[in-house]
């Protein structure tokens, strides 16, 4: 099974070949790579995260590269409710929202027809999105890149806990940059992926090489939170920078070190502010193209699923 074909409630409900999506990273995709990986045949993720204008020109330029399906990410709070009707406008079929109370555009966008999968990181807040009547989550482990959830869980715990209690269709998030990661995660009731982390360091991405190469560097120990004292963490890669903020018990660290964004993603000066990365870092040894990385995952997703069964029980 080398070459597995998947038929599971994500494929079926977004219209994709693979259930592998790029996560929806504002200044580091863009349309080169979320265009690759639809043509792959998976779910490319649009940010919604620049504003409804930003997204607007993105979705006009996906459609002169793909036929292909693809979605868009909303993050609530700092979305204008007018991005509903651009998508709506614009024919998305496909939204994640993530970071604000889940009901605040569910209803608007499912009426508009689209598919909504809501970013969640504990079983309470999977509970609040399936009675807001959400049609599936992300499930977002706190090993992942950027904002985290209030409460830390590791996919470990959180996947099989959420898939054990919600009858939805579930995308996990954090951690996975593999075949064998996604065949944990499917182990663990998930029904697709989301890659953060992995994505960054691809041909495609529009990070710097200097921020890829460190990527390929860092090891697994490599990355750390900041803002835990205000119930905001954010994971960030471990520099001489960041370091300072680990410990803080005041202030935020985010307004303090975010003037340095555009140097780190752009320049690639990697102690000029913080750079969002998850701990897969350390499972990541080279900068691929985004189609060789969806292969590879694929082929290896199915060796490890028939390997499993062969190894480990008597037929
Ligand atoms: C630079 C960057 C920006 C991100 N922006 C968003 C965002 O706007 N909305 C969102 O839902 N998730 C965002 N994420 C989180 C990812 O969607 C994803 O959950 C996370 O990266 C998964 O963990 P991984 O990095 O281990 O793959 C961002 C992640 C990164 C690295």
């Amino acid at each position: 099974m080398a070459h597995p074909v998947f038929d599971n409630r994500v494929t079926r409900m977004l219209g994709v070949d693979i259930p592998i999506a790029n996560a929806p990273m504002g200044g580091v995709v863009n349309p080169v790579l979320v265009a690759a990986v639809a043509e792959a045949g998976g779910i490319g993720m649009i940010p919604g995260s620049m504003g409804a204008a930003y997204a607007s020109g993105f979705i006009e330029d996906m459609k002169a590269r793909t036929n292909r399906t693809f979605g868009v990410n909303i993050p609530v709070s700092f979305s204008d409710p007018s991005i509903a009707d651009t998508l709506q406008e614009q024919g998305i079929r496909y939204v994640t929202t993530s970071t604000g109370p889940v009901a605040s555009f569910t209803a608007k966008l499912q009426q508009g027809g689209i598919k909504v999968f809501h970013v969640v990181t504990s079983l309470d807040t999977a509970k609040q999105a399936a009675d807001a009547g959400v049609d599936g989550l992300i499930v977002e482990g706190s090993e992942g890149a950027g904002l985290r959830g209030a409460t830390e869980v590791s996919m470990m715990v959180l996947l099989p806990l959420i898939t054990g209690h919600i009858d939805l269709p579930v995308i996990a998030a954090g951690g996975i940059v593999d075949g064998v990661s996604m065949a944990a995660a499917f182990a663990m009731g998930a029904e697709g992926v989301q890659m953060g982390t992995r994505m960054l360091a691809s041909l495609e991405s529009s990070v710097h090489d200097n921020f890829k190469a460190t990527l390929v560097a860092t090891p697994e120990t490599g990355t750390l939170f900041i803002n835990r004292h205000l119930k905001k963490p954010l994971r960030v890669l471990r520099t001489r920078t960041t370091e300072k903020y680990e410990f803080a018990t005041e202030g935020d660290a985010f307004m303090e070190l975010v003037r340095g964004v555009p140097r780190v993603y752009q320049e690639g000066d990697m102690e000029a502010g913080f750079a969002s990365v998850g701990s897969s870092t350390g499972r990541i040894e080279d900068v691929a193209p985004v189609a060789e990385i969806i292969r590879r995952t694929v082929e290896e997703f199915g060796a490890v699923i028939e390997r499993l069964g062969s190894n480990h029980l008597r037929r």
